[in-house]
């Protein structure tokens, strides 16, 4: 594969692996992806020659993850002007492929104003097909620029939180350059505490049912050479009463005006125990993740997956589809339950961090104020 970073110049992400980029071979453009559904066991690319395709994608989680949404929903659009279809359509479509990560339509939306605003200004649809390139490269490069200062803001915070170093962090889902076009969110700040010498354990919660922990934040993990430990999400609450985590760093698909934070189903117990153990439980996410829109954690809309993904289990190599392909570990009919995500009410957060800063504690108020010197805003 083609290491996209070394000819960008850009810092190296811990995969080294480019998990999205846009091609123009002679039949067309297309948009490549890094097909996570088959991590760890196959490093296997997705190209997507239309905008239904990558629909497809985010909807069986070939791509992920809310920075990296934001970023496939944009290229999509790109995708539709340039291979000459209904962008309006493409944009309503790949916005609503998955409903809690706000980066997904934020994504969408500018690549989809700038090739509005190109045809508004006289454009033909070939310049405005490019100017939606040119905005979603551009949030490419934007999140990739973010994750670095992200990481340094939750480092910051960490050492004044807990001085000494050494730290032993807890982290849920998979948040590294995986789900961002850099290091990605609270990985990155255990990266790159990994990198300076002061991460002694990276704990990480296996993530069921779809085991973005296991598959894809230890591959991550392997791959940075950081001493890290997979464990069943269940196991959580006794390694935090054996004293053996100092901070809880996840990051999250929508962060509500209040502060109330979606993220991947499991993060509302870690941050109850957290609380109960006074360990930190600090949120790292863009700016593009607080949605002012939102007022409150009870307005984010939950997305609701399928059963078959709780009734059977990935064998390896062959990603829970629902076509078969996963081991039943139920009795067949056995209905489920199977919010992705929920939601932390903000007195339960000890931080959030974005590229802009950190707020703690979390208020509406020094959260908008945050938000306000981006110039995402
Ligand atoms: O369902 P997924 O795998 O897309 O869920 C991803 C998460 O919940 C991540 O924690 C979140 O998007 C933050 S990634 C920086």
């Amino acid at each position: 594969m083609a290491d996209q970073y070394a000819q960008s110049g850009e810092d190296k992400p811990s995969t080294g692996i480019p998990v999205i980029r846009w091609e123009e071979p002679p039949e067309g453009p297309v948009v490549v992806l890094l097909d996570q559904t088959r991590l760890p066991a196959e490093e296997v690319e997705l190209v997507c020659t239309d905008a239904p395709a990558l629909v497809d994608a985010i909807r069986t989680l070939a791509v992920r993850g809310a920075p990296l949404l934001g970023i496939a929903g944009a290229y999509g659009v790109a995708l539709a002007a340039a291979r000459g279809f209904d962008v309006e359509e493409a944009a309503v479509a790949l916005a609503g492929a998955r409903p809690t990560a706000v980066n997904l339509s934020v994504g969408v939306r500018r690549a989809a104003s700038a090739h509005r605003a190109a045809l508004a200004g006289g454009a033909g649809a070939e310049s405005a097909a490019k100017a939606a390139l040119a905005a979603a490269r551009q949030l490419h490069r934007e999140d990739a620029e973010a994750s670095g200062r992200m990481a340094a803001h939750g480092l910051a915070l960490l050492d004044e939180l807990l001085p000494g170093g050494g730290h032993r962090i807890l982290t849920h889902c998979n948040t590294g350059s995986l789900v961002s076009g850099g290091a990605g969110t609270a990985f990155a700040v255990a990266l790159a505490a990994h990198r300076q010498g002061r991460l002694r354990r990276l704990w990480v919660d296996e993530t069921r049912p779809l085991l973005q922990g296991a598959r894809l934040t230890a591959y991550e993990a392997a791959r940075s050479g950081m001493a890290y430990t997979l464990l069943t999400d269940n196991a959580a609450g006794s390694l935090f009463a054996a004293g053996e985590v100092d901070a809880v760093l996840i990051g999250a698909d929508r962060i509500a005006a209040d502060g109330s934070v979606a993220n991947k189903v499991g993060s509302y117990p870690l941050a109850v125990l957290a609380r109960y153990h006074h360990v930190p439980f600090i949120v790292v996410a863009p700016v593009t993740t607080v949605d002012p829109d939102t007022p409150d954690g009870a307005s984010i809309e939950v997305e609701q997956r399928p059963g078959y993904e709780v009734t059977e289990v990935a064998a390896p190599n062959v990603p829970v589809t629902g076509a078969g392909g996963g081991v039943p570990v139920a009795p067949l009919g056995t209905q489920a339950y199977n919010p992705a995500f929920d939601v932390t009410p903000p007195e339960l957060v000890t931080a959030i961090v974005t590229e802009e800063g950190a707020v703690s504690p979390v208020t509406a108020e020094a959260l908008a104020e945050m938000c306000a010197r981006s110039p995402q805003a």
